[in-house]
């Protein structure tokens, strides 16, 4: 029985890296070597503070009696111990580094294991955790190891001789808080646990130690220089190559490249005296030249998201196949490339990454943002105490990862401010490996960096970059620029993405950027749907900004990224330069068109009437083509008529099958013709209603009642809409943030006045005034109704008076239809939801739904659903026509109940089903973070006039 002191966890507030652990090295899968998994059921004992509770427990004949089972890799709080906390960049904790608080959840975790019968008794063995939040303390049979932090990078100790055939106790003491923390303040929740693979590694005597796989790629030769650097003698032998040298010695070859477009990999063996390891080789050079970011000599256009790893019940506990899904989501929605927000990622994603190409910005897992609170007064990036640990952090990453041709650059982690630990750390990765750059956003003059890395700049300033004309040091200046975040994908959003590609295209020094982010970090929650920050009673919080990604928690994929994915297609689709003509150009930047057969199709009112093959040359990257289009199909003069071209893979890809569309557009011939209504009939006042051509409505209020045998209620004006997260803006932007001014303004709660009614030889009109209490501005709205006899006609024309600060969140009409409406036909623009600056990816066709799936399930409810460009939607039994096309949304339960609602589980369908037919929507933006919608997104005050008919289905 050993004693507690203070001094016992002394090492939790210890700015130390820790002791004991090996020096890093090259991480691989697998090798002949044997290897015994240590995942899976393990013992826990839960204890409030770091001292509570002695370390008898690693000793072997320990009685684990009650202590609770969780699975490793996992992290306690999501396994019914305690509970998660969700801070964006708030310490959880007093901040007085390195101290940490007496509360301080630490898990006591055991796990007995026989080692197989066959395990080989020679050699040395290695126990390697791969990631542990955030300090850890190892026994092995009662052996104290050493302890250890730098949660998400990997440690390993020599255990060979403690080791014994059968009964063997490993002992993890993982604390919560520890000196450590402080370096990982990273926007996400704060999740406790062995949260990656705990392995045994038999290390035969002679076996492999660390290596570097130097593998470039000339491209004016085709040649590939291979040299593989070990500090074991070996041989490396690469079959398809011809390629047998040893360790050391450089060859060179006559090779494919590598790209994240063509990821050809090589597969060797580096063969020591006492193992084999496998090899997977791609041959690519990156440099730094002409100001650009050139790989294999030509510069990259960065498609890119920012990769938290995340999983709506394991949280950062990833399996390989989560892994696999987001790179299979990430390569069929276009995108090619991945900054690992902001910690290195599980070792595995790395090899999906080399294997299925994407360009990747491996991120050291480091972020102090928190000290931005106290102006970054006692920054550890700026205080020589910490620089070991930033250091031991950085190498841990680089040799970690460096045999990853995926691998581009380095980055020195996120949001830590300036200070002499960070160049250091730059100073050492330079030295370390001058086959990456190195990338830092926090350094404002690059003084450490070979990029120019910003986040959340507004498209004018990106094209002002673009343009040169953006100042900044000397350096700075020579350098390319790179957006490492953008478009912050919260909740309904975000806007603008395609007017950022047309900048990032438009100049070379912009080498694209890294959408803010790839999953929403909802928990999931019996109660709740998915839960954020504040569901687990956190006294501070950052609510559900922590759900701002371009898939759900659950990886559907959101409209952000379907949007995203058309605006960075790889082929752009557009009309050409002559008539009867589509221009094809290729925007890879590597592959030809080889692999995409093209398709046309030719539509009229959104049905196809015709298709075939569109012949298409192998363009190479960059080059365009004007094809010709066939002659339109015969007996198609009527209707609104286009062509629609489509881009599909040839063949079954590694992530996608034949088939799969890659890119597509839509080439007009004639524009949507709404149907006359001639105004024929004459409205009648009877005893209880007004009738009009099919039509009802109440005699006083001039309120449509009904349309044939459709009830109708409530039509009137709409100018609100649930705010969106973009809408809300943040706290910290000074600009403007339209959500708040809206509710300031009180578009939430506008009041309806009647003027007249007055029915005329051949229209009923209504005259109303809509406006907010408190102010002098309203909306003078006229509702004029027409009837052909069959068709039912509203005119709605707005004239604004008074003093309008603000723009519209939306105008148009709602109105409510009975509660069994379920199906939706529309012709217009679907199958997703789009709004002004998000509406690349809406295809004009023909679709349909239920009024459930119109909804969008952001994690926190808000405005979403809508359909662009609407020519007609049949809903409820009414047929809908829009004059012109107008935006479509139908929900059950109200925009104001949507405004309410904290959670999915808090709507539930009313008796009513909602309709808006919007004239038109302001944008979004992403003010969330960056910037709002752009003017022109605007939905300005002016008056406006626009028209719907109705006609009664059956
Ligand atoms: C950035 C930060 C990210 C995330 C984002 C907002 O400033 O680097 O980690 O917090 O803002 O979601």
């Amino acid at each position: 029985m050993s004693f507690r002191t203070t001094t016992a966890i002394a090492y939790v507030e210890d700015v130390s890296p820790g002791s004991g652990a090996l020096p890093p090295r090259a991480w691989y899968a697998f090798s002949d070597a044997r290897s015994l998994s240590l995942n899976g059921s393990w013992r826990l004992r839960l204890s409030p503070t770091a001292d509570t509770e002695d370390d008898s427990f690693a000793e072997p004949g320990y009685e684990a009696g009650n202590w609770a089972e969780v699975t490793v890799p996992g992290h306690w709080v999501l396994q019914g111990h305690g509970s998660p906390i969700y801070t964006n960049h708030l310490y959880p904790f007093p901040v007085d580094p390195p101290r940490v608080p007496t509360e301080n959840p630490t898990g006591d975790h055991l796990r007995v294991f026989d080692l197989p019968s066959d395990w080989p008794s020679d050699g040395q063995s290695v126990l390697r955790f791969d990631g542990v939040e955030s300090c850890a303390r190892v026994w092995l049979n009662g052996t104290d190891l050493g302890e250890f932090k730098g949660s998400r990078l990997p440690h390993e100790f020599t255990v060979g001789h403690l080791l014994r055939p059968g009964g063997n106790v490993l002992a993890v003491r993982v604390h919560q808080w520890s000196a450590g923390s402080y370096l990982e303040d990273q926007d996400q929740w704060w999740l406790p646990g062995i949260f990656r693979d705990v392995t045994l590694l038999h290390r035969p005597a002679g076996s492999v130690l660390d290596f570097f796989v130097h593998a470039s790629y000339d491209h004016v030769t085709g040649e590939g220089t291979l040299k593989v650097d070990s500090d074991v003698d070996g041989r490396i032998t690469v079959p398809a190559l011809a390629v047998d040298v040893a360790a050391g010695e450089s060859v060179t070859v006559p090779v494919e490249p590598w790209t994240a477009e063509t990821p050809k990999l090589y597969d060797g063996v580096l063969a020591t005296e006492g193992e084999r390891v496998p090899l997977r080789i791609g041959f690519r050079t990156v440099i730094l030249e002409d100001g650009l970011i050139k790989v294999n000599g030509r510069p990259v256009l960065f498609k890119g998201v920012n990769r938290h790893e995340w999983h709506p019940e394991q949280g950062r506990a990833l399996d390989l196949e989560t892994m696999r899904e987001d790179v299979l989501l990430m390569k069929r929605h276009n995108i090619n490339a991945v900054r690992t927000s902001h910690y290195p990622p599980h070792p595995a994603f790395l090899d999906l990454c080399d294997e299925y190409g994407l360009w990747v910005i491996d991120e050291c897992d480091l972020e102090t943002h928190g000290f931005t609170e106290q102006s970054w007064r006692d920054n550890p990036v700026d205080d020589d105490r910490w620089t070991p640990a930033l250091l031991d952090r950085a190498a841990r990453m680089v040799e970690r990862d460096k045999n990853h041709p995926s691998v581009v650059m380095w980055s020195l982690g996120n949001e830590a401010g300036t200070g002499r630990g960070l160049t250091a750390m730059a100073a050492w990765i330079h030295g370390r490996d001058s086959s990456r750059l190195v990338h830092y956003e926090g350094d404002g003059d690059c003084r450490d960096t070979d990029v120019y890395s910003r986040m959340y700049a507004s498209h004018a300033e990106v094209e002002r970059i673009g343009q040169e004309l953006d100042g900044g040091t000397h350096k700075r200046r020579q350098l390319p620029f790179i957006l490492c975040e953008y478009a912050h994908a919260m909740g309904n959003g975000p806007g603008g993405l395609a007017d950022y590609q047309r900048i990032f295209e438009s100049y070379e020094r912009l080498q694209g950027g890294f959408v803010w982010e790839w999953i929403d970090h909802g928990i999931k929650h019996a109660d709740l749907g998915y839960a954020y920050g504040g569901d687990f009673g956190e006294e501070l919080h950052d609510g559900n900004f922590c759900c701002d990604g371009l898939v759900f928690p659950d990886r559907t994929p959101s409209p952000g990224l379907l949007e995203y994915q058309k605006v960075i297609e790889p082929v752009r689709i557009e009309v050409g330069g002559t008539d009867g003509t589509v221009r094809v150009t290729n925007r890879h930047d590597f592959a030809d068109l080889s692999a995409l057969a093209f398709e046309w199709s030719y539509q009229v009112d959104g049905e196809t009437v015709e298709a075939g093959a569109l012949p298409v040359p192998a363009l190479a990257p960059g080059e365009s083509a004007d094809l010709t289009l066939p002659e339109p199909p015969a007996g198609t003069r009527g209707g609104e008529r286009q062509w629609t071209i489509r881009a599909l893979l040839t063949t079954d890809t590694s992530w996608a099958p034949k088939g799969h569309p890659v890119a597509w557009g839509q080439l007009p011939v004639t524009a949507w013709q709404a149907p006359s209504v001639t105004a024929s009939s004459r409205p009648v006042l009877g005893e209880r209603q007004i009738t009009l051509g099919p039509a009802t409505f109440a005699p006083r209020t001039g309120a449509l009642t009904s349309i044939g045998k459709v009830a109708v209620d409530g039509l009137r004006l709409d100018v609100f809409r649930a705010a969106t997260d973009n809408d809300n803006g943040t706290s910290w932007q000074d600009g403007v943030c339209f959500g708040s001014l809206w509710r300031t303004f009180g578009l939430h709660r506008m009041r309806h006045r009647l003027d007249s009614v007055e029915l005329g030889d051949d229209a009923l009109t209504v005259r109303t005034r809509v406006a907010p209490a408190a102010r002098e501005a309203g909306l003078a709205t006229v509702y004029r109704w027409t009837s052909d006899g069959t068709r039912l006609k509203l005119t709605v024309s707005v004239t604004p008076e008074g003093d309008w600060q603000v723009p519209l969140p939306r105008l148009g009409i709602r109105f409510g239809l009975a509660g069994s409406t379920d199906h939706v036909r529309w012709f217009g623009g679907g199958p997703g939801e789009a709004y002004p600056d998000t509406r690349s990816a809406s295809m004009l066709g023909r679709w349909e739904s239920t009024v459930d799936e119109l909804q969008t399930p952001y994690v926190r409810p808000q405005e979403n659903g809508a359909r662009a460009d609407v020519r007609w939607a049949e809903i409820g039994g009414l047929r809908i026509e829009g004059d012109p096309e107008f935006w479509f949304s139908a929900r059950r339960w109200t925009n104001e109940q949507l405004d309410t609602a904290a959670h999915r589980t808090d709507l539930t369908a009313g008796d009513r089903v909602w309709v808006n037919l919007d004239h038109g929507q302001h944008g979004i933006g992403s003010q969330s973070c960056g910037p709002g919608p752009l003017s022109q997104y605007h939905l300005l005050v002016q008056p406006a006039e626009f028209s719907f008919s109705f006609l009664e289905t059956k």
